[in-house]
This record gives structure tokens, C-alpha cells and sequence, in this order.
């Protein structure tokens, strides 16, 4: 080894390097995020070695054989969804969320369903084996060819899979492998880049595909999945409530299908359970003939799903209005907000405004931006809106109701669930050429006339 160690300030959160600490990462404006690293000068063995084993060659493309792209089923139907039609062969995948979300648990089930044919290594960092087979057992994964191995080395985990050689292997989780050249501790920026790296290399030359567990913590004491979302070929998030038994699984970068799908599961004792008609499941227990409840159609990667939205005004103890977002842009509250007081005479100058997306869902298009209002006025005028209507369409700055994407799937799910009148942008009418027989259309031009169709 030649030249001097020398140590560098990496931001946890995503990755940004200095010689200088600083208390704000200059990356990404976060605090406290930079921690020291030491680097050794890179190895002038593994540089050489790599290249003499490989020559540097391009190839024409037309040269390059190609076969229909493999991809193993998972089983589940909601997963193989998110995935783009199920994992591709040599592919990266990392699976991200919050600690007790469910990334072991799912991890075990893709292992009690692929094991069936293939043969799995599912290596873990943090758990024993025992721990693995009472949670497999409770998840009732069963089969002779998942092989368990706990181990927190890198190296010796790559050498496990060449001596192996299983059709899938997963390591659980990125943050507990260690590569033992490099001199920071597990879980640090560059041994997670190392670590990933690793993996890829070997899931790459041997084709295996590969699922990575990766932890997101909100302190910034390990390092955000930030640094890989970039190495791998897909990263799938689990999002919601913890306390609330649904999850949702996004895909949110996808090299081998669309981003932005989304897969929704239910928590059980047995594991994690596909739902299958997501709207219902989250419209199931919905107040009716309160006020400030207000029902709407996303667009969820490819399919619309109903989702409940609510809105509390209350008066204003003292000071300033409180305004808070629940999976919703706490931005564009406060932009509705003055939309609906200047454009439509609501005043919401003295009152406290929550707005909450009920089942963790994130409403994140602009056609929400309708149902946010309509929840918000119901409560500040004690008015429940009509629990057979549904809303949907963007709010312009003019208080304007305008036009939306993906209409008849829109309506088409809300009448698929016995609703019975949809308050849409005016505009949208003329943009419909199916024919509903049970729903009834109701084109509105602004707020004011949602409000007042929306009520009756
Ligand atoms: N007996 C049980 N019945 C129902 N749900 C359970 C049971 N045991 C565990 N769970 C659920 O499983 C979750 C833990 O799942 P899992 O261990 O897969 O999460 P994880 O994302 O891997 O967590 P970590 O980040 O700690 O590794 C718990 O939060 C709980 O909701
Ligand atoms: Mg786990
Ligand atoms: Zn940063």
C-alpha cells in the first residue's frame, strides 16, 4: 500500500464529501449529517488485476444476443406489479422503509414462494438463524432450498454465493456488511458504497439477481439509501403508518419498468397480504354524515384508487393559525388555503387547518387539490359533504377548476364502488365518451359550485 490514509467529512444523508466538517452539510442542508471517514489510498493491486483479467473491448450492439428478458415471479401479484412484472435476472434490488415496516418480513415471503423452484441464499446481519426460522415458521416459508447464512462480511458472503451459487440471494441489511479492507465502521457512507458495490459486481457477473434490505433513518446515524438508490437498478420504498396495519410498496426508481407503481399489502400474523381491491379496503370504516370528509380518485402508477381525505378548521387559540399536512404537500394546503379565501370568500384567517390523507396514501397530483378544498370548507362550515360523491380536479390560482389526467378511469373505479356522483372540472366533460349508468357526472367551473354540488 502506498501514500497516507487521510480523512474525509461524507454527509450520511446523501454522500456529499469535504476535507472540512461542517455542521451543516453543504450537499443537502442538513444538520449534523457529516461524519468522519477515514480513506486509504485506493489499491494498486485490485486496479491492475481487474484490468488484466478483463480487456477493455467494445462490441457492436447488433452483436450483442438478446433473449426475452427472464424474470422470476414472486407470487405475489401486488410485488410483481411494483417490479415491472418480476425480478429480473441480475438485477439489483433495494428495498428501503423504516425500521418494523416489514422488509424482512417480505424478503421471507418472496423466499417461501421463489424457493418452491429456485434456490435461495438469504444472507442476515442482524438476526440468528433461529430468529429467521421463527419468523419464517410464523410465516409459514418453508422449503429445502432457502439457505440461511449470518454473516457480516462482505467478502466472505461474494465467496459464499461463488462457491453456491443460488438463483436469488438477499442481504439483510446493507448497513450490517462490512467490508473489512476499508477501516470505518459498518454502516458508514463508504462502506455501504463498497458493500453495494460488491454486490452488484457479483450479481452482474454471475447474473444472480440480488435483494438488498436498506435502512432509512431520520437522525442521519447510518447512511441514507440516498448513496444507492444510484448503484442499483431498482429501489422500492415501504411507506405507511406503522401503527396502521396497511403498507404500501412504491417503486420509485425501476430500470426494468415504470415508477411510480404501487403495490398495497395488509399486515398480518402470517405476513404481509396482497389487497387487492385497495380503494375498498381504504374507504372501509369511513365516517358518514360528518363534516369535513371528502372522498377522491388518484392515479397510482397505472390504476386509479379511492382514497378518503379530511380536513379540521377549528378557531385559532391565539397567534397564528396552525396549518398541518398528513400526506399531503404542506405547501400546497397553504396555497388552497388562500385560493379558497380570496377567490372564494372562505376565511380561514382565524382558524387552526389540518388536512390528513387517511390510510398513509400521499396525494401528491394536482387533481386532489379539489377534494383537500371541499374537506377543508365542509369542516369550516359544518356542512358534511354528500358520502356518495366523490371529487377530484386542480384548483389555478383564479380559484378556477381545471382539467385533469386519466378521467374515465377515474370515474370508472368511483362508480365500480357505488358511488353515485362525481364533481369534476367542467372542462373534463367534454373529454368523456364512455357512457356510466349509474354514476352522475356534475361539471363544476370553481370552488363555490363544487361546494354547493358537493353538498346536496
Ligand atoms: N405476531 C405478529 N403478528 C402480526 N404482526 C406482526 C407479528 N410479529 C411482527 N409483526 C409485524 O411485523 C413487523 C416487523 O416486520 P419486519 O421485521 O419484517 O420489519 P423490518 O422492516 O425488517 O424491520 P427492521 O428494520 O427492524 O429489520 C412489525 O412491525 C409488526 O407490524
Ligand atoms: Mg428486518
Ligand atoms: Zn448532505
Amino acid at each position: 500500500m502506498t501514500g497516507k490514509a487521510k480523512s474525509v467529512y461524507v454527509c450520511s444523508e446523501c454522500g456529499f464529501e469535504s476535507p472540512k466538517w461542517f455542521g451543516k452539510c453543504p450537499g443537502c442542508g442538513k444538520w449534523n449529517t457529516m461524519t468522519e471517514e477515514i480513506r486509504e489510498p485506493v489499491r494498486k493491486t485490485a486496479l491492475t488485476s481487474a484490468r488484466s483479467s478483463s480487456p477493455i473491448r467494445s462490441i457492436p450492439i447488433s452483436a450483442i444476443s438478446v433473449t426475452e428478458e427472464e424474470r422470476y415471479h414472486t407470487g405475489m401479484s401486488e410485488l410483481d406489479r411494483v417490479l415491472g412484472g418480476g425480478i429480473v435476472k441480475g438485477s439489483l434490488i433495494l428495498v428501503s422503509g423504516e425500521p418494523g415496516i416489514g422488509k424482512s418480513t417480505i424478503l421471507l415471503q418472496i423466499c417461501g414462494c421463489l424457493g418452491q423452484k429456485l434456490k435461495i441464499l438469504y444472507v442476515s446481519g442482524e438476526e440468528s438463524a433461529r430468529q429467521i426460522k421463527l419468523r419464517a415458521s410464523r410465516l409459514g416459508v418453508e422449503s429445502d432450498n432457502l439457505y440461511i447464512l449470518t454473516e457480516t462480511d462482505i467478502q466472505a458472503v461474494m465467496e459464499q454465493i461463488r462457491l453456491d451459487k443460488p438463483d436469488l440471494f438477499m442481504i439483510d441489511s446493507i448497513q450490517t456488511m462490512n467490508f473489512t479492507d476499508l477501516n470505518s465502521s459498518p454502516g458508514s457512507v463508504s462502506q455501504v458504497r463498497e458493500c453495494t458495490a460488491a454486490i452488484m459486481r457479483t450479481a452482474k457477473a454471475l447474473e444472480i439477481p440480488a435483494i438488498i434490505v436498506g435502512h432509512v433513518n431520520k437522525d442521519g446515524a447510518i447512511a441514507g439509501p440516498k448513496v444507492l438508490e444510484h448503484i442499483v437498478d431498482t429501489v422500492l420504498y415501504f411507506e405507511g403508518d406503522r401503527q396502521m396495519s396497511y403498507r404500501i410498496l412504491r417503486a420509485v426508481k425501476n430500470r426494468y419498468g415504470s415508477t411510480n407503481e404501487i403495490g398495497v399489502f395488509d399486515m398480518a400474523e402470517n405476513g404481509l397480504c396482497q389487497v387487492e381491491n385497495p380503494s375498498l379496503a381504504l374507504l372501509s370504516g369511513r365516517p358518514t354524515g360528518v363534516s369535513g370528509t371528502c372522498v377522491t380518485c388518484m392515479i397510482e402508477g397505472s390504476r386509479p384508487i379511492l382514497a378518503e381525505i379530511q380536513g379540521l378548521a377549528t378557531a385559532t387559540g391565539y397567534g397564528t393559525p396552525r396549518r398541518t399536512a398528513t400526506g399531503f404537500d404542506y405547501n400546497r394546503m397553504s396555497l388552497l388555503l388562500a385560493v379558497l379565501e380570496k377567490r372564494a370568500g372562505f376565511y380561514f384567517a382565524n382558524f387552526d387547518a389540518y388536512v390528513n390523507v387517511v390510510g398513509g396514501l400521499r396525494l401528491d397530483e394536482p387533481a386532489g387539490d379539489l377534494a383537500v378544498a371541499l374537506s377543508l370548507v365542509s369542516s369550516l362550515k359544518d356542512k358534511p359533504i354528500n358520502s356518495k360523491a366523490i371529487a377530484f380536479g386542480e384548483i389555478g390560482l383564479a380559484g378556477e377548476l381545471r382539467s385533469v389526467t386519466n378521467i374515465e378511469a377515474r370515474i370508472g373505479e368511483a362508480d365500480r364502488l357505488g358511488f353515485e356522483k362525481c364533481i369534476l372540472p367542467y372542462h373534463c366533460l367534454s373529454r368523456i365518451s364512455r357512457h356510466f349508468d349509474q354514476i352522475e357526472l356534475i361539471g363544476v367551473r370553481d370552488v363555490r359550485q363544487a361546494f354547493e354540488a358537493a353538498v346536496q
